[in-house]
């Protein structure tokens, strides 16, 4: 019987698994979530699968020149079981004798006896290295050479501090429901519950020291917290502090709205200065707009008479789409280079190739929701990217088209000025990276 506290070898086998569904089936961690949650369910699963996939690039640099000849394609499982491996021995605080074994042992699951000394053996050769030694000096070493190549391309003064902090676990960040109560008497209810924080560099937000299950923060029932990137805190206030002064009774449209974290806090922020205001979420994927409707209405505790949710493709000059808005959101996909700390997976999935495509198709999101802003009204680009070719490029072509844009500067307490927007990098603070700009009509 396997000891608790150092899992067995079937939390090893899942953690391989996990890392075959990534590498060989192109699965997201998200996917792993919704499919196979309990693998997540103790803390040593959910650390061992989510930290060797944060560290994949680093522990195979470790491992392939301790392999005497490369393992056969259909032996990539041993070849992620060494990885598993290499993370206890790295990264964890447990006896090396018990993960060497334990791991050994996950042979058996992956129906691979004969490669137990494989595994036994290379294990043990990391265990006899300098295993401090080797994480710091792996630590470069832990993207893929795409994004090393670009990063150190855009952010030569940077790049290290971006690639170390991609490779720490996200911080857990709040945003305080402002039309329920304030920042202040929140911060009370923590101290008070001996939830250990800081407050966050927003006007509404609060970093917690350790994560904790959210169903345990005071005040969740009631909506008086969501969980919400300190960086995508920015959003709201900066579409809202760019609506013209003659606006009483504002249109909105946040023409890519799931799960709705940015609509929520609109929401808050609309209530608390608009009598009458209209909010309308756009969203293509029928399901993900079901469920943000049903988080927003959660979050906001069912005051959402204000807010239209609509299933449409914001790319496309539908029936639908035919508003005059004041202002307009553009929360548009991309690739997430700026999440990397939260979704690690991205580092092992994202092919660059992909980076033309995305930002031709956040060009045509933005050509098509300008038509739907009025004159003198105010559209705010966002995206969780650190790439050029998905922010600025964008923007730059976007205006080049468009006689009518113009940017307007922002300032926010992290982050730096592009040409036409401003940039937050995950090496900012206990941010994930944003891009923001913001466009008027004239
Ligand atoms: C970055 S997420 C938006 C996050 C959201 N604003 C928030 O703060 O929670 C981008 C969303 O755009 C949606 N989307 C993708 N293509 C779209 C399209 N053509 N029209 C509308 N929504 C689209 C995706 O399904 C995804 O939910």
């Amino acid at each position: 019987m396997a000891n608790e506290n150092l899992g067995g070898p079937r939390v090893r086998a899942n953690a391989v698994w996990s890392l075959q569904q990534i590498t060989e089936h192109q699965r997201t961690l998200d996917w792993i979530i919704a499919n196979k949650a309990s693998w997540l369910e103790t803390p040593f699963g959910s650390q061992l699968i989510y930290g060797t996939v944060r560290h994949y690039y680093s522990l195979a640099t470790l491992i392939e020149p301790l392999l005497e000849k490369p393992l056969r394609p259909k032996d990539k499982d041993l070849f992620h079981l060494l990885l598993v491996g290499a993370y206890q021995l790295l990264h964890m605080k447990l006896p090396a004798y018990a993960s060497i074994n334990e791991t050994v042992s996950a042979c058996r699951l992956l129906g691979k006896n004969w490669a137990k000394g494989l595994i036994n053996g290379v294990l043990r050769e990391v265990d006899r290295q300098n295993k401090d030694k080797l994480a710091s000096n792996l630590s470069n070493q832990n993207h893929p050479a795409w994004f090393l190549e670009k990063v150190k391309t855009q952010y030569p003064k940077q790049w290290e501090a971006i690639c170390s902090a991609n490779d720490q676990q996200p911080a857990m960040a709040i945003r305080v429901n402002s039309s329920k109560t304030s920042l202040d008497l929140y911060c009370e209810k923590l101290n008070k519950t001996n939830i250990q924080f800081s407050e966050a560099r927003s006007e509404h937000g609060v970093i917690l020291q350790e994560p904790v299950p959210s169903r345990t923060l005071p005040g969740w029932l009631e909506g008086e917290a969501s969980l919400q990137d300190l960086g995508a805190q920015y959003a709201a206030p900066l579409l809202m502090n760019a609506l013209s002064k003659d606006t009483n009774t504002p249109t909105i449209l946040d023409g890519c709205a799931a799960p709705g974290g940015k609509l929520s806090h609109l929401n808050e922020l609309l209530g608390n200065k608009f009598a009458s205001y209209k909010l309308i979420a756009v969203e293509k994927d029928k399901k993900r707009l079901a469920v943000t409707r049903d988080l927003v209405a959660r979050s906001q505790q069912g005051k959402i008479d204000n807010i239209l949710f609509i299933e449409a493709d914001s790319t496309k000059p539908t029936q639908q789409l035919q508003f005059k808005c004041d202002a307009i959101m553009v929360d548009a996909p991309c690739s997430g280079s700026g999440t990397i700390r939260r979704n690690p997976d991205i580092r092992i999935l994202f092919d660059p190739i992909e980076l033309q495509s995305k930002s031709k198709f956040q060009l045509r999101l933005l050509r098509n929701l300008w038509r739907s802003l009025r004159s003198g009204g105010n559209l705010l680009y966002v995206t969780c990217s650190i790439f050029n070719e998905e922010n600025d490029l964008v923007v730059e072509q976007f205006l080049s088209e468009q006689a009518d844009a113009i940017f307007e500067n922002i300032d926010l307490p992290l982050g730096r000025a592009t040409k036409f927007g401003w940039q937050v990098l995950p090496c900012d603070g206990p941010t994930d990276g944003f891009y923001y700009c913001q466009l008027r009509k004239v």
